[in-house]
């Protein structure tokens, strides 16, 4: 198809937006964009040194490919950026560019819905418990062999989403009109499938 179709899907770290984001795209054979790995990357450029607006203003594909930007460390260090108005602002036209892409795309962030693609034809807004998200995220860093604990992705996980709510540009929120999918008491998969369930409805009316 060469139709636009924009998929929003928004939530705190952690929430399983990543893998439902990717096995969406997949069923229908859309794009996906991890917006949280453009921040992720100006996080990583910040703790090399460079000054954050103006590692938002020259950010290169090849950044986006560094194999340290899923850390704990990174993490933090990409939702302090995600602050600043200016990075932000720097990173607009790259995410709307790709929500219009022939085919269609799905993106995933904190300010999809809202900010980037208001008029994204589906929304969605994942999230778990705190405690629940927490869990997940240590099994995947500890799997991927960082050395943690679970206290610790915990006090991450809460930092950033304190950061990422109470920020004064675009707050983490879900937009009036999404979806809110809790997987505190689903698989993944049973997550996936109500999703799924959403899509087709608003795709087949
Ligand atoms: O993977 P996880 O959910 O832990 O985080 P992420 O999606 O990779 O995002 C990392 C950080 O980037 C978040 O904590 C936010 O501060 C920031 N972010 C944002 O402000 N806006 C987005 N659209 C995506 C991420």
């Amino acid at each position: 198809m060469t139709d636009t179709f924009t998929i929003a899907i928004d939530g705190p770290a952690a929430a399983g937006k990543g893998t439902i984001s990717k096995a969406i795209a997949a069923q229908f054979g859309f794009a996906h964009l991890d917006t949280g790995l453009l921040y992720r990357a100006v996080g990583a450029r910040v703790l090399a040194g460079v000054e954050p607006i103006e590692a938002a203003k020259t950010l290169q594909a090849e950044d986006l490919d560094r194999d340290d930007l899923r850390t704990a460390e990174v993490a933090q260090a990409a939702s302090k950026v995600a602050v600043i108005a200016e990075v932000r602002a720097a990173l607009v036209d790259f995410q709307r560019a790709f929500a219009r892409r022939a085919g269609g795309a799905v993106l995933d962030g904190r300010d999809i819905g809202t900010v980037i693609c208001p008029n994204a034809e589906v929304k969605l807004y994942v999230t778990a418990s705190a405690e629940v998200r927490a869990r997940r995220r240590f099994l995947e860093l500890t799997g991927k062999g960082e050395v943690t604990s679970l206290e610790t992705v915990l006090a991450d996980v809460m930092a950033r989403d304190d950061r990422d709510m109470n920020r004064a540009e675009a707050p983490m929120k879900a937009a009036a009109d999404a979806l809110t999918i809790d997987t505190s008491e689903l698989s993944i998969e049973q997550a996936l499938q109500v999703a799924l369930k959403e899509i087709s409805a608003l795709r087949m009316p």
